[in-house]
């Protein structure tokens, strides 16, 4: 019962009155189902035909019924109803909008759906010259507080859904829609698109990572600096580079063995490992890596703050090294995967702008050395 996206394991306010809605329910329509089974069962039973001669008999008289028998399920029916009404009429209003009392404590972002990935827009973190801050796919929240969330989306409707914090509410176009969430402890949670979108509806899925107050706050530090730029040196030179990638398997789900419950590592953290840059990178291979985003037009549809790019078609890659996944929360972020989402769009992804509009079609040619080379780059964005 506690998978990722459990809907049974609640991990705050919202999702747990969801889920008493769901039980009362549950409990009411239960009651309902052993009661009728039991009449049905002590009906079927007692008139039973035994003999020859009841199966020859005439039928009872018929009657147009008992009114004490029919006002009584009348009453009790309404009072099921009333039963299963009263919560969820009050749970309605609850997930509406945070609390009165918590107003001053509200966070705000706003999260937009494309074809197949989340943009997260933080309204309160303002980047001189730039606006606000903007990541993909991995929304990082403070723990303890309500979230609202502004739900919008550029294309067809998608749904925005993290099962142990919320339940879904579309993105629907040229309609502003809204949920609020809160995650009571810091966590890593996982959360899909819940409406058919196209294609790669099924593999459109995104992080909420909760943070506690002080980890946020360096979170938002860190995230409002530009791209971060490893120091070139004369002795490495790219072409000594031997990056060998693990074969491509076709999608697999997008986390390690190490996540599993024997592991030791949490999935929050493994995120926080994540901030932190590896220790065998390669300036020079980097170096060529940036060079080749311009080149190989990948600067055209991506932004890399303070380096190339000013497109927005794609995610901001900005501090892309630090995601724990790439290509819409759907792989592991490390260079096996990087290197496999960048060669092979097509198949991680179908239907896939990167492949459908991208550089695939348009002759960009991507050898193994620049695939090697654009991922060396791009796991350097702490
Ligand atoms: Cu977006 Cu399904």
């Amino acid at each position: 019962m506690d998978g990722h996206q459990t809907t049974m394991v609640t991990a705050g306010p919202v999702a747990k009155a969801q889920l008493d809605v769901f039980y009362v329910t549950c409990w009411v329509t239960l009651v309902i189902f052993v009661l009728v089974g039991a009449v049905l069962a002590y009906a079927t039973i007692k008139f039973k035909a035994r003999t020859d001669a009841d199966e020859h008999a005439e039928p009872p008289e018929q009657s147009h019924g008992n009114p004490l028998i029919e006002l009584g399920l009348i009453g009790a029916s309404i009072f099921a109803l009333v039963i299963i009404a009263v919560p969820t009429l009050k749970g309605i209003w609850y997930t509406y909008e945070p609390p009165a009392e918590q107003k001053e404590n509200v966070y705000e972002v706003t999260a937009t759906g494309y074809q197949w990935w989340f943009k997260f827009e933080y309204p309160k973190e303002q980047i001189d010259g730039v606006g606000s801050l903007v990541t993909g796919n991995e929304l990082v929240i403070p723990a303890g507080r309500p979230v609202v969330i502004q739900l919008r989306t550029v294309d067809v409707i998608h749904s925005f859904w993290v099962p142990k914090l919320a339940g879904k509410v579309d993105m629907i176009p040229n309609r502003g829609n809204h949920l609020w969430l809160q995650a009571d402890e810091p966590g890593y949670f996982w959360g899909q698109c819940a409406e058919y979108c196209g294609d790669s509806h099924a593999v459109m899925r995104f992080r909420v990572i909760a943070l506690a107050e002080k980890d946020f706050a360096d979170w938002v530090a860190g995230q409002k600096q530009a791209a971060r730029t490893v120091a070139a040196t004369a002795q490495a030179g790219a072409d000594n580079a031997k990056v060998q990638f693990a074969s491509f398997k076709r999608n697999e789900y997008g986390f390690t063995p190490k996540w599993d419950a024997n592991a030791t590592v949490s999935p929050l953290d493994n995120w926080k490992q994540q901030q932190f840059p590896a220790k065998d990178e390669n300036p020079a291979l980097i170096a060529q890596g940036r060079k080749l985003f311009t080149e190989k037009t990948c600067a055209g549809c991506h932004t890399i703050r303070g380096h190339e790019g000013i497109g927005i078609t794609g995610p901001d890659l900005t501090h892309i090294g630090a995601r724990t996944t790439i290509a819409g929360g759907l792989l592991e972020n490390n260079p096996d995967q990087m290197a496999r989402w960048i060669a092979h769009p097509d198949v991680v992804k179908p239907g896939n702008k990167m492949y459908t509009t991208g550089y695939l079609p348009n002759n960009v040619q991507l050898t193994d050395a620049d695939v090697a080379a654009l991922v060396a780059y791009l796991e350097s964005l702490k």
